[in-house]
């Protein structure tokens, strides 16, 4: 049982996610509260903030309170200012943001540790977006799988080229090779890491050992034990880990409109927790 004296921490399920209340996030939080916030994080792995009517330049002040911003590869963004990474899908959309399950920008060499979310706009019913433990993901792996994975690195690559339709890219698709499992390098507790958005193959095996193994890891992460669902409200905030948690985002909107923004942290490169 932690204790925390500034902030409340409720958790959405035993195994992820917490809303946190008694935070203002418009302010600096000061080192005692933002101490509590980061150690509710490593906990609950994705934290939620309700009420949070702050401007994009707050937000951005929040976001570097973790750490250098990461500049997405090729996303719209807001205010001119490519750190504000715009969220939104309405009637003309044939996309939303992160539909399937993933890490954000596994992609990059440095991929980011975490993203920072708040929701503008939502639709009358539906919108949630849902997230995934994977060290729970990697505990419930047998002890035999467990050690296949945890020497294999695996490709990730993004393909951005016509995914947001007119807008120019800030850099070119990225590719990187990372550790299957990784170590976090906070909780040093070891997490999947491969996802269905950007993980293309697993170095060292064939074309189809690689493609059943990832298949079978695709599937093992929709386990709901591993998961909890957040229902947004304007100006509701979630601040997740992409180094040990996958998400996706459901669009069961269409044609209605869902809009936010994203500031997102610089992470490091991933290391193997062998
Ligand atoms: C994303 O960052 O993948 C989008 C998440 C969401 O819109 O809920």
């Amino acid at each position: 049982m932690t204790d925390y004296r500034f902030i409340k921490v409720t958790p959405l399920t035993p195994t992820i996610g917490a809303t946190i209340s008694g935070v203002d996030l418009s302010q600096p939080l000061g080192d005692e509260v933002f101490s509590e916030v980061r150690q509710a994080w490593f906990k609950h792995l994705v934290l939620f903030f309700r009420d949070q009517a702050i401007s994009n330049q707050q937000h951005i002040a929040f976001g570097e309170s973790f750490g250098a911003l990461h500049i997405h590869p090729a996303a719209p963004y807001l205010d001119n200012n490519p750190a504000l990474m715009k969220i939104h899908a309405d009637e003309t959309s044939s996309r939303n943001n992160g539909e399937d399950w993933h890490t954000d920008v596994s992609a990059d060499e440095q991929p980011p540790m975490a993203s920072i979310l708040r929701i503008t706009r939502t639709p009358l019913q539906g919108g949630d977006t849902l997230w995934s433990n994977m060290y729970a993901a990697f505990d419930a792996l047998s002890p035999t799988m467990q050690a296949l994975l945890m020497p294999l690195e695996a490709e990730h690559a993004a393909d951005y080229s016509g995914f947001y339709g007119e807008h120019p890219p800030q850099r070119q698709s990225p590719s990187a090779i990372h550790p299957v499992i990784r170590l976090h390098p906070e909780t040093k507790l070891p997490a999947l890491y491969v996802n269905k958005g950007f993980t293309k193959r697993i170095c060292g095996l064939t074309n189809i050992e690689s493609k059943e193994v990832l298949s079978m890891l695709f599937d093992h992460i929709k386990n709901p034990n591993f998961q909890c669902r957040f229902q947004w409200q304007r100006d509701s905030m979630a601040l997740w880990d992409n180094r040990c948690t996958q998400h996706m985002a459901v669009w069961d909107y269409f044609p209605e409109t869902r809009s936010g923004v994203r500031v997102t942290i610089k992470g490091e490169r991933p290391i193997a927790a062998r």
